[in-house]
Formats: structure tokens, C-alpha cells, sequence
């Protein structure tokens, strides 16, 4: 019943939220441009750079100083030299075998995990590094709260459409708090300049001095009905917003891992046996969800290895009761937004690490990402669509750089329009 009322204020929320982002034009796709700064002279070799790097090394690394799980990358074209970057990004175990000093250096200072190999070729790795250059350059040119949360990739800074709005509520909030305590205090400088002055320089009568010299009676502040009625105003005001903070936070489950039925190990599976993931995940790359896999998936190997397991007789108990193993869900979208995987797995090629993070080396899977409203935007608003090879887009491209210059991202293609998110 709550949830059922819940659930129909959150559609009336989005109604109004709805008129109100298309009045400011917060979901035209103009709007979302200005945050992605690019250096003018190479954008497309820095946004195809931004792409490969958002893809493959967003989990591992950051542009900044922070070490993720490699080191931060910034400066690193001045540190190290174009050929030495080439080879170690392509194969860097075969550069630690062959001996070369730094790389071996770095290796063991980051307890010897192997960085993947990634079959590039040296302009895609090339246009990698002259991104991560540019994100320096743009993060020392606008230092500020907005350009840093865009510089700290893995961090997700939730900067949707409702904070947004928040935002300048609590701007114009506070404004106007202070230019009510100015007025107070020149009113109150005021009363007691003439009070003083009516004192030592006018005779007055009885009647006026009285009026004059009046104390301020609080008990009868107090009582009167405006104040009164201002105080219960304010009151509520600051209870409504404490609760729609409450209601945007419902949900929101980063780090969430359940213990499971089954003591199942991604980093035994994914990790050290790299089984694909689509192997378990059937529909990944084909439909809306990725899908959890049977038990009869696991027999295909589990008939024949550690049959004799604790963990493992617990499938063969499941299949003999024909019931369905009960998997505790981790990643769960409230109703009212539309997810699929194809679309960004198979026809956009993100990575799943992106959005699950390290799954491969997680015993225990976990909630990676805050899966918020802000943070598909905020993807939506960097990520530049995949067209490459897709016929589907050769005219929208063509349209899209006839009207502007920055890189055709999800959202300069509507990807951030309410609708397409909810129905
Ligand atoms: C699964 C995690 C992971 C991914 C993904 C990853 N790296 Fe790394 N990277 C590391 C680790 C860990 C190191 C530290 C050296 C080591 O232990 O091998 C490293 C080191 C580096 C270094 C050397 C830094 C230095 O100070 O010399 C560069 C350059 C680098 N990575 C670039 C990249 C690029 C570019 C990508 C994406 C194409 C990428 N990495 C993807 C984990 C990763
Ligand atoms: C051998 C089968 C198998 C493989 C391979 C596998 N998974 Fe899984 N995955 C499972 C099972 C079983 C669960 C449910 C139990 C759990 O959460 O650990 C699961 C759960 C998950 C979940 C959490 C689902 C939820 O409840 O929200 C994610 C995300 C996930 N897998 C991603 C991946 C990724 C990414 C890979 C590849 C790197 C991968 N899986 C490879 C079997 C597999
Ligand atoms: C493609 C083959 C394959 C599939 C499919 C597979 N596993 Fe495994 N599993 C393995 C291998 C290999 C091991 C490691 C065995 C060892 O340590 O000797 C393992 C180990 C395990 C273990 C640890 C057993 C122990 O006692 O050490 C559990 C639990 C497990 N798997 C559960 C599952 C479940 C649940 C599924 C189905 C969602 C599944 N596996 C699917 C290959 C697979
Ligand atoms: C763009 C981000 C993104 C990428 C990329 C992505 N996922 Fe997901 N995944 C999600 C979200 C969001 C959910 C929650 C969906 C829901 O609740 O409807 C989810 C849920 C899941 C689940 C739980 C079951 C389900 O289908 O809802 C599994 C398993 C899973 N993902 C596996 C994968 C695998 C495997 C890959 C890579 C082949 C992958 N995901 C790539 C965002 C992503
Ligand atoms: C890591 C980046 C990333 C994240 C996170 C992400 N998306 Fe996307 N999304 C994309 C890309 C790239 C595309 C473009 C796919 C294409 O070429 O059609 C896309 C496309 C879409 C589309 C189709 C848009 C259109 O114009 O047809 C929808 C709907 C969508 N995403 C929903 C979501 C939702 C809901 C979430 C959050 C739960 C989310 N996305 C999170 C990258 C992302
Ligand atoms: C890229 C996908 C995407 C787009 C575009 C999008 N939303 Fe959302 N929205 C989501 C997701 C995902 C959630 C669920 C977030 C959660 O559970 O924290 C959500 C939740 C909401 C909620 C409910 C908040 C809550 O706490 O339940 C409102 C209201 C909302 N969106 C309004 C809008 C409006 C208005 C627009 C247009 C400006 C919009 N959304 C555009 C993905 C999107």
C-alpha cells in the first residue's frame, strides 16, 4: 500500500519535473554540451582517446593524482616515453620480462598485479594519451567543484537534473536569509539613531515619550498570528525537504553484497578460470537483461569437477527438488526507469567493468556503481556514441556536425530526454 502511494507520487514528481526540465531546456541536447571541455585543435582524436579510455582504464586508473587500482595518470606523457607507453599498454608483462627498469619498478610497487594487455594499435593508444593530457590541461584551467567531479572518473558525483535544480533552491535560500538579517540590523541601527535623537534634542509629551522609549515586548511577537503562522510555515518547508532527501536516497545501495546461497567466486570463475561472462549471462549482448545463469549452466561443468563438494552438492539438491537456486539480487532499477544491456553491451561496446567494476575479482559480487539517475547522465553527457561501422548513424552524424562542433555524445542524440529512461 506505502509503496503503491509512493510509487504514483514519484509519477506526479516526474510529470512536474518533466514540464519543468523541457521549460528550461535541461533535456535538449544543446544544454548538455558545455560540460565536456575539449581542446580545440585535435577533438576527434581526444574524444576517440576519452572513449577507449572511459572503456578500458576508467576502472583501473584516474586522470588525476588518485591511485584506483594502477596509479594516477597524471603527468604520465611527461614521466614516461611515447614508445615505452605504446609497449607497456599494449603487453606490460612483456616489458616487465624483458627486463626494462621502470617497468619493473612500477610492478612491484603495485604488489605485481598484471595490468591487462589491450590489442590497440599505436594511434588508438596515441589518442588515449593525448586524452588523458587534455583532461589535465582542462582540470588546471577550470579548477573548480564541477570540473573536478568530471576529472575523478570512478567517482560518481550525482549532478542530475533534480539536483540541479536543489542546487539553486539552496543558493537562492540562502541569499535571501542574508539579505533579510542586513535589513534587520539596519532597521534595528535606525530605531535606536532616532530613539536617541528624539531623546536629547525634542521636549516631548508623556504620550509621545512612552511610545518612544517602548520596550519590545516579545510575549506579544509571540503571540501574534503572522509570526505564528510564518514559524508553522517554515517548519514544514524544512520537513518537506528532509523528506524528499530521504525519498531521492531510497534506493541508492552502492556497495550492497548479500551473502548468497551458494559460496560462488567471480574471481574464481571470471577471474582465474576466465570463463566469459556471457557464458553464465546468456542475454547480455542480446536482450534487456543479462540474466542469472540455471543450475544446469553449472552442471555442464560441475558433473564432472569437485562433484563431491559441500558447495556443489547444494546445485545437485537444487536440480533433484527441480527448484531454482535462490540468488539474492544485488542491482535492482526501481520500475519507473528502462534499462538494457544490448544497447550498451553490444551496440555501445562498454565494458561491463564500467558498470559493475571488477567483477573478476570480486569472491563476493557487490554494487559497484550507485545506479542513480546522475550517474546515467553523466555517462550519457561524456560518452560519445559508437558509430563507427553502424549505418544507423551516418545521417545523424552528418546532421549533428552540421549544428555543432563538440563530440556527438548519447546525449547530444537525446540521451538524456526523460522519456527515453521512462515510460
Ligand atoms: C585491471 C586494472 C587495470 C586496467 C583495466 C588498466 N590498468 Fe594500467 N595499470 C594497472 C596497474 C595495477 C598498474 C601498475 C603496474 C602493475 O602492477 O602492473 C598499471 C600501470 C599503468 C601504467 C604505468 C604507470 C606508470 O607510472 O608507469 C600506464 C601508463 C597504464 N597503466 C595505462 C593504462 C591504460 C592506458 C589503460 C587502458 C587502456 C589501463 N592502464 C588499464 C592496472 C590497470
Ligand atoms: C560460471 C558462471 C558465471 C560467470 C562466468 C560469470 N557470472 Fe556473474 N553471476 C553468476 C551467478 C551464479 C550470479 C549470482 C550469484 C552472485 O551474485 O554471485 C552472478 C551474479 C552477477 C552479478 C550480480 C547480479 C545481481 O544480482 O545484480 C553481476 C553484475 C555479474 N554476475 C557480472 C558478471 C560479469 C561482468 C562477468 C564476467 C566478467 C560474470 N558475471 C561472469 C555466474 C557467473
Ligand atoms: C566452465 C566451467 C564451470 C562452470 C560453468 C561453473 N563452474 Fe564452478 N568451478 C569451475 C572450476 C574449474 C572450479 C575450480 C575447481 C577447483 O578448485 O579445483 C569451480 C569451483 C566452484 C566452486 C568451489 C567449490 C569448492 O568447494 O572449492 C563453487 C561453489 C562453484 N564452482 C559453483 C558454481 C556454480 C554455482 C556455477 C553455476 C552458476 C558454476 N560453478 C559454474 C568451473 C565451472
Ligand atoms: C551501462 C552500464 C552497464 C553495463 C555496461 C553492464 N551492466 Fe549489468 N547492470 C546494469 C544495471 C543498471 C543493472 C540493473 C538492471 C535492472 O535492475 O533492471 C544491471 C544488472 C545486471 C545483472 C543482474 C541481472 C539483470 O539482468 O538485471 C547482471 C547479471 C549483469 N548486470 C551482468 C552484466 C554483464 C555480464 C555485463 C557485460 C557483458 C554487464 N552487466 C554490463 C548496468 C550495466
Ligand atoms: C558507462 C556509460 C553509460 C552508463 C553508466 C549508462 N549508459 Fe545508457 N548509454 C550509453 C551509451 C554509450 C549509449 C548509446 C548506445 C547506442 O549507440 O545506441 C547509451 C544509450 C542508452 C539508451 C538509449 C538512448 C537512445 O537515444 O536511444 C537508454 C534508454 C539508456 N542508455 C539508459 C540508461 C540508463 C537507465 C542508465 C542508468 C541505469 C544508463 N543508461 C547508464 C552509456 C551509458
Ligand atoms: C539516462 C536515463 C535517465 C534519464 C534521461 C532520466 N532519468 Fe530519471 N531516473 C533514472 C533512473 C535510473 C532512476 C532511478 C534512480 C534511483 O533508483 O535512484 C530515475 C529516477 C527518477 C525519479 C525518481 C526519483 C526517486 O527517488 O525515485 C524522478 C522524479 C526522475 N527520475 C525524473 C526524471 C526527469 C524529470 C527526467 C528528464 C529531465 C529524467 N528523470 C531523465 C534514469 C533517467
Amino acid at each position: 500500500m506505502i509503496s503503491c502511494i509512493r510509487r504514483a507520487k514519484t509519477k506526479l514528481l516526474i510529470a512536474f519535473l518533466f514540464s519543468l526540465a523541457t521549460t528550461f531546456g535541461l533535456s535538449t541536447p544543446g544544454a548538455a554540451q558545455g560540460g565536456v571541455g575539449l581542446k580545440p585543435e585535435d577533438p576527434a582524436i581526444v574524444s576517440a582517446g576519452e572513449a577507449l579510455y572511459k572503456n578500458n582504464c576508467v576502472v583501473c586508473h584516474s586522470v588525476g593524482d588518485d591511485v584506483v587500482v594502477g596509479p594516477g595518470l597524471k603527468g604520465i606523457n611527461e614521466r614516461r616515453a611515447q614508445p615505452w607507453l605504446i609497449s607497456w599498454i599494449k603487453n606490460s608483462q612483456a616489458l616487465i620480462q624483458s627486463g626494462d627498469k621502470d617497468a619493473v619498478a612500477v610492478y612491484n610497487q603495485f604488489n605485481k598485479q598484471a595490468m591487462p594487455s589491450f590489442a590497440f594499435s599505436d594511434e588508438e593508444v596515441v589518442s588515449i594519451l593525448t586524452y588523458i593530457k587534455s583532461a589535465e590541461s582542462v582540470a588546471a584551467e577550470t579548477a573548480g567543484p564541477a570540473s573536478g567531479a568530471e576529472t575523478a572518473p570512478g567517482q560518481n558525483v550525482g549532478t542530475d537534473a533534480v539536483g540541479a535544480v536543489g542546487g539553486y533552491l539552496d543558493i537562492v535560500l540562502v541569499v535571501l536569509i542574508v539579505v533579510l538579517i542586513v535589513l534587520v540590523v539596519t532597521l534595528l541601527l535606525i530605531t535606536s539613531l532616532l530613539k536617541n535623537y528624539l531623546n536629547k534634542n525634542k521636549q516631548l509629551d508623556e504620550y509621545d515619550a512612552e511610545v518612544v522609549n517602548q520596550r519590545f515586548d516579545f510575549s506579544k511577537v509571540y503571540k501574534s498570528k503572522a509570526v505564528r503562522t510564518l514559524v508553522v510555515l517554515i517548519f514544514v518547508v524544512v520537513l518537506l525537504d528532509l523528506g524528499l532527501n530521504k525519498v531521492m536516497g531510497i534506493g541508492i545501495q552502492e556497495g550492497y553484497a548479500p551473502k548468497q546461497p551458494i559460496a560462488f567466486s567471480h574471481k574464481l570463475h571470471a577471474g582465474e578460470h576466465q570463463i566469459d561472462c556471457n557464458y553464465c549471462h546468456t542475454t547480455v549482448y542480446k536482450g534487456k537483461s543479462a540474466s542469472i545463469p540455471s543450475a544446469n549452466i553449472c552442471m555442464n561443468c560441475h558433473s564432472q569437477i569437485k562433484a563431491e563438494s559441500p558447495e556443489i552438492q547444494k546445485i545437485y539438491k537444487a536440480i533433484e527438488r527441480n527448484k531454482p537456486i535462490e540468488w539474492v539480487r544485488i542491482h535492482n532499477l526501481p520500475d519507473l526507469a528502462y534499462f538494457n544491456h544490448a544497447q550498451h553491451t553490444q551496440v555501445a561496446g562498454v565494458e561491463c567493468q564500467t558498470c559493475h567494476g571488477p567483477i573478476q575479482e570480486m569472491e563476493v559480487v557487490y554494487q559497484y556503481s550507485p545506479l542513480t539517475m546522475g550517474w546515467c547522465i553523466d555517462c550519457h553527457r561524456e560518452t560519445p556514441l559508437n558509430t563507427e561501422g553502424n549505418a544507423y548513424y551516418d545521417n545523424l552524424v552528418k546532421l549533428h556536425e552540421q549544428s555543432s562542433k563538440g563530440a556527438f555524445t548519447v546525449a547530444s542524440n537525446g540521451g538524456t530526454e526523460c522519456s527515453k529512461c521512462h515510460y
